[in-house]
């Protein structure tokens, strides 16, 4: 038996690629929608009020605040996640540089850094560290590992350069 049945109408999201129903109300926050109904849990609650970046997805390519998104304003929208973005054996050149310089402390606020950058990184792969800083400027690291991250970002950079063979 549909567990959902007599609840709202679905709604339809297009998530890393997919198209994907959830049962929820329109005003529910794509956070809730991603992690409670679709159990993508890479997207990270932090403050829930759009001030900490742990939970950017990119919505057609932009980072956003998943946690202050309502699902009824995603109609036509493409959504991508963490998990969109990469897999374990196969990752995002930002993942990698961060997990090979052990730029994180915590790694709480890393998905979100990951999403902002690897925006950052499609519109420009050979940014300025002040470039980097100002695409990571909406997110938090309570750990302090910020000089790091722009770091491991800045080397994600030059990787997908030398991949590209520039
Ligand atoms: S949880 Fe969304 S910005 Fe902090
Ligand atoms: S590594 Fe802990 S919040 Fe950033």
């Amino acid at each position: 038996m549909d567990q959902n049945a007599g609840g709202p109408d679905p709604i339809t999201l297009r998530v890393n690629g997919q198209e994907r129903e959830v049962r929820t109300e329109q005003e529910t926050p794509l956070l809730y929608a991603l992690r409670n109904h679709l159990g993508l849990k890479g997207t990270r609650f932090g403050c829930g009020l759009g001030l900490c970046g742990a939970c950017f997805v990119l919505v057609d390519g932009h980072p956003t605040f998943s946690c202050d998104t309502p699902v009824w304003s995603l109609d036509g929208k493409e959504v991508t996640t963490i998990e969109g973005l990469g897999t374990a054996a196969e990752s995002h050149p930002v993942t990698r540089a961060i997990a090979e310089t052990q730029a994180a402390q915590c790694g709480y606020c890393v998905s979100g850094v990951v999403m902002a950058a690897a925006a950052l990184l499609e519109e420009n792969d050979n940014p300025s560290e002040d470039e980097v800083r100002e695409a990571l400027d909406r997110n938090l690291c309570r750990c302090g590992a910020q000089n790091r991250l722009v770091g491991a970002v800045l080397i994600a950079a030059a990787e997908m350069r030398a991949e590209a063979g520039r």
